[in-house]
């Protein structure tokens, strides 16, 4: 298939997990691709010399508003055209609401809500005049309390969603969808500790009404699909990918 021939893609925390998957499933559909990461190494092992490559691999933080304009300026260059933005890099941090500190809270914010924020618009800015798509990286957890203590996470999450829905409201006007895509445990890097821990794998698992839980391909094609023409009249809408978890 080729939905994203002739499209410029920039994907945020491409190194690893979801934002892997999410690369390499939009350069199998034809796309040229800006992969942005924080981990300049992690990008350099996951991508060189892989079968389907980027067009470019930019090391960068989303939190460094500065260094993101001058990134996304160069992955502009690089692709042409920016016609997608997936803004997915993000980070969690499992401590309860009791203990956690400032600095952490902030980190978590500064990284899920105020990076993601600025990946949206600085590559709103940048998209044709014709138009182009957003898909921004939520959770479940910021649909829902969660299962395990990680509030400064789920607010983080619950503020993409509502930002989404703002942000479609305001580019709408200039055919700019904004979308997001909300799953529920996947293995990634980023759940490592969670699935090698018996009790709360169990407890993950109990969610899962199908039984199973989405592998990072399973949230790559709703992030295609939501970015592609097909989903044309879709706009702020949080698509969830749960094996069931909120219909409970
Ligand atoms: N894995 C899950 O179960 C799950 C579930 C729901 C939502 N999510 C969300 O999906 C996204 C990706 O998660 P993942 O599981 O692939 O995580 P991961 O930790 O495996 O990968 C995240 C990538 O983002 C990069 N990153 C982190 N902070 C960054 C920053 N400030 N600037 C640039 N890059 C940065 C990391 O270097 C890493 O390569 C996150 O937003 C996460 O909250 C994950």
């Amino acid at each position: 298939m080729t939905r994203f021939a002739e499209h410029g893609v920039v994907v945020t925390g491409a190194a690893k997990g979801l934002g892997q998957a999410i690369v390499q499933a939009f350069l199998q559909e034809g796309a040229r691709v800006a992969a942005l990461d924080l981990d300049h190494e992690a990008l350099q092992q996951t991508w060189h010399g892989a079968s389907l490559q980027p067009t470019v691999c930019l090391a960068v933080d989303v939190r460094q508003h500065d260094a993101l304009d001058a990134a996304l300026e160069q992955a502009q260059q690089a692709l042409g055209t920016l016609d997608v933005m997936v803004a997915n890099a993000g980070i969690g941090l499992r401590v309860p609401a009791l203990d956690i500190d400032a600095a952490d809270f902030e980190r978590v914010i500064d990284t899920n809500l105020n990076g993601l924020f600025y990946c949206n618009r600085l590559a709103a800015k940048r998209m044709p005049a014709t138009g182009g798509a957003v898909v921004n990286m939520a959770s479940v957890m910021g649909l829902s309390g969660g299962i395990f203590p990680h509030a400064v996470y789920q607010a983080s999450k619950g503020a993409v969603v509502n930002l989404t829905r703002a942000l479609a409201l305001e580019w709408g006007p200039r055919n700019i969808r904004v979308n997001a895509v909300a799953p529920t445990f996947v293995r990634t890097p980023l759940t490592e500790g969670l699935f090698a821990d018996a009790q709360r794998k169990q407890a993950v698992m109990a969610t899962a009404a199908l039984g199973r839980l989405p592998e990072p391909a399973d949230i790559a094609h709703a992030v295609l699909f939501l970015a592609s023409a097909q989903a044309r009249c879709i706009t702020g809408h949080t698509l969830a990918v749960d094996s069931g978890y909120l219909a409970r």
